[in-house]
């Protein structure tokens, strides 16, 4: 046996003696690693002659090729056996009974966010989403609000520590800046829905300090109010799972909107219930209005081909009106009790063909 045959059985011995991961790495770095056994064999090549390295070279090179392959092999077959044991240990015992106390409901807020993605998913909308912590700019500027306009009054504002740079974030007053973020980067047609969390300094009955809205957006060559009535009404309709509703229109006032419009829903709260469709009451819904041509040109589009129409409402109110919840507050109380109430079954999802509510 020459030596090179000698040492190429000692290294595969070793190969096949280790018995985990790190030995057969120590065994790698004897024989290959900088100062390894075969390394130093390749070294050597730099310094024989021309006749002899030809010679040599082949056969140090094959040398090399076998036991990186059998180390391959070895930590393969480790690697199996490591995972097998692991397996073997960590068993999942699928046949446990369930627990007996009741399972967890879905909340009404995130029950009526997935009923208003059902609705507006059918007309055609997609769902567009933006953070929480807002730049000062979409939340206002862009939306026509600038710096020490009173508008910003309109809405209470947390505001979060400046930043390095000295610019101002909020916690978003509203979901309207998901219009700036989705003008800025697609071009129209648009047409958007965007449930989310809002935060106010503001707390009581039917206020709280964070909040839930949804917001709507078509930007397109032809829009007008007619089409934004049209959207509400089968909204209103589908959500409240009536068959006619009947919308009244107000004359508004939003910076971002120009005309805007409130809507209010005909309504019967005689009886100590409220009906849909019917009666002498109006219940205000949403805001509403001909998105500004401004807040299109901030946005960088082009407000000569363009115009839009935008819409939103609280989601908490709708939850509150379509499941009789009478306090805003209790939301967010976290009592079992109460979701257990007014919880929603979690597979119960909401659909327009399966049923949207229970
Ligand atoms: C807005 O926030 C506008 N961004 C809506 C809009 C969108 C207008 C697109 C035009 C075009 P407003 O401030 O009125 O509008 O708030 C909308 C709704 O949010 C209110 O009608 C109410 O249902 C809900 N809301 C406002 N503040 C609170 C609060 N503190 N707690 C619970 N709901 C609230």
């Amino acid at each position: 046996m020459t030596d090179i045959q000698a040492l190429e059985r000692q290294i595969l011995d070793a190969i096949a003696g280790a018995s985990d991961e790190a030995s057969l790495e120590t065994v790698r770095v004897a024989a290959l690693g900088k100062k390894g056994s075969i390394s130093d064999l390749l070294k050597s090549l730099g310094g024989m002659g021309a006749d002899e390295r030809k010679a040599k070279g082949p056969v140090f090179n094959t040398l090399r090729d076998r036991v990186a392959a059998a180390i391959a092999d070895r930590k393969r077959a480790l690697e199996a056996a490591a995972l097998d044991a692991r397996l073997a240990t960590e068993r999942v015992d699928i046949t446990l009974p369930v627990r007996p106390e009741p399972v967890g409901t879905v909340h009404p807020v995130s029950q009526v966010f997935e009923e208003i993605i059902a609705i507006f998913a059918d007309l055609g909308f997609s769902i567009a989403e933006g953070p929480d912590v807002e730049y000062d700019d979409y939340n206002f500027t862009k939306l026509n609000i600038p710096p020490d306009h009173p508008a910003r009054q309109m809405q209470a504002t947390f505001f979060v520590a400046r930043q390095a740079d000295l610019s101002r974030h909020v916690l978003r007053t509203h979901t309207s800046p998901v219009q700036v973020r989705t003008m800025l980067k697609q071009a129209p047609p648009i047409r958007i829905i965007s449930p989310g969390r809002t935060y106010r300094v503001d707390s009581d009955a039917t206020h709280s300090p964070m909040f839930h809205q949804y917001e709507g957006l078509v930007v397109d060559e032809v829009t007008n109010l007619g089409h934004l009535k049209w959207v509400l009404e089968e909204f209103y309709k589908a959500f409240f799972e009536v068959e006619s509703v009947e919308l009244r229109a107000r004359p508004s006032f939003f910076p971002f909107t120009e005309p805007s419009v409130e809507w209010d829903l005909r309504c019967d709260r005689s009886g100590g219930q409220i009906k849909f469709g019917t009666g002498n009451d109006w219940l205000e819904l949403a805001g509403s209005g001909m998105v500004n041509p401004r807040v299109l040109e901030n946005c960088g589009i082009d407000s000569t081909k363009y115009q839009g129409y935008a819409f939103g409402g609280g989601i908490d109110r709708l939850a509150m009106l379509k499941y009789g919840i009478p306090d805003i507050r209790s939301f967010f109380e976290s009592d079992l009790r109460w979701l257990r109430a007014y919880g929603f079954a979690a597979l119960d999802i909401p659909t327009l063909d399966g049923g949207l509510s229970r």
